[in-house]
């Protein structure tokens, strides 16, 4: 495998494989007397903390950088920042605004022949390294069969695209209820209903009744924040709050990537309810980066 930049990166069997090896608690040190840079054009909690932690518990040296200290097609073309680092780094990870731009990168390094892969950390589009995360929960608690249906609601984004694609990869059915507006465009979701069954819909409680895992995601993403008022409103009734969980299955999971706004995508009452297993999820953000980051060094 050379680059990672959605979960369809990895056949099925790959990605299971990456699972299995996100579980290994004391991995071997693949990488020992490398190191990995970490481009970050958006905030990260999660995202950086979790590749750091991993990089460094499988022997490598992680090193963190700023949208400002790069200045990714500002101070030079994005070609030109993946062709830099790989002089020094192994992997590339890549958060970004335009998803074009880790295409670009990837391309820029194989032109190169330089050896180092590019994982996407969070791009407009996909959040893979995220749904790999997801997954390992989802697994834990409610198990891969074709009969457990993951339920996300609120806006069709980043999240719920990776999220989608892993899922039904794994086998499971998806259903996705964003209001009228925010819903992928038709070619995207005739692309995600290839990967198995799922199902798109306007109405929160339709997408949420009998499911196994309610899951949802800020209504306003990095980079929309100009929208965020008339998201709103728009996004009204599109709460997972109790009301909603009464619909789901009773053994109900509830996930979000975050960070959550409470209130807003989903209530205080059910973020902390015995249901959400949104640290948990959290956790497996490392444990996912030390799977992927075996499984591209060429672990098996
Ligand atoms: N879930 C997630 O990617 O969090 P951060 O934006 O904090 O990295
Ligand atoms: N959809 C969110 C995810 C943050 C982890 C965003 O892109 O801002």
């Amino acid at each position: 495998m050379r680059h990672f930049l959605e979960v369809d990166d990895l056949s099925k069997d790959e990605l299971l494989t990456v699972l299995d090896l996100s579980e290994i608690e004391n991995p071997d040190r693949v990488l020992t007397n490398q190191s990995v840079g970490l481009v970050f054009e958006k905030a990260s909690l999660r995202t950086r903390n979790s590749c750091e932690a991993a990089v460094v518990q499988l022997g490598g040296h992680p090193v963190s950088i700023a949208a400002g200290e790069v200045g990714i097609d500002k101070r030079e073309s994005a070609e030109d920042v993946a062709r830099t680092l790989a002089c020094y780094h192994s992997f590339i990870g890549a958060r970004v605004f335009d998803h074009s731009v880790l295409v670009r990168m990837a391309r820029a390094v194989d032109d190169l022949g330089a050896g180092a892969q590019i994982i996407n950390l969070l791009s407009d589009s996909s959040h893979p390294c995220q749904a790999i995360a997801d997954l390992l929960t989802i697994r834990s608690h409610v198990g891969f069969s074709p009969d457990v249906k993951v339920a996300y609601v609120g806006d069709s984004n980043n999240v719920t695209h990776s999220l989608a694609i892993g899922a039904l990869m794994a086998g499971l059915k998806v259903s996705v209820a964003s209001p009228n507006g925010y819903w992928f465009p038709q070619d995207e979701r005739d692309e995600l209903a290839g990967f198995g069954e799922i199902s798109f819909v306007e109405d929160p409680y339709q997408a949420v009744f009998g499911a196994d895992v309610v899951y949802t995601d800020v209504w306003t993403s990095m980079g929309k924040e100009e929208e965020r008022n008339q998201r709103l409103r728009d996004f009204q009734g599109y709460c997972v709050d109790s009301s909603l969980m009464a619909k789901a299955s009773s053994q109900a999971i509830v996930m979000h990537c975050l960070p959550a706004h409470e209130g807003e995508e989903i209530s205080r009452e059910v973020l902390e309810s015995p249901a959400s297993v949104v640290w948990e999820q959290a956790r497996n953000r490392m444990k996912a980066m030390r799977g992927l980051f075996q499984f591209m060094s060429g672990v098996r």
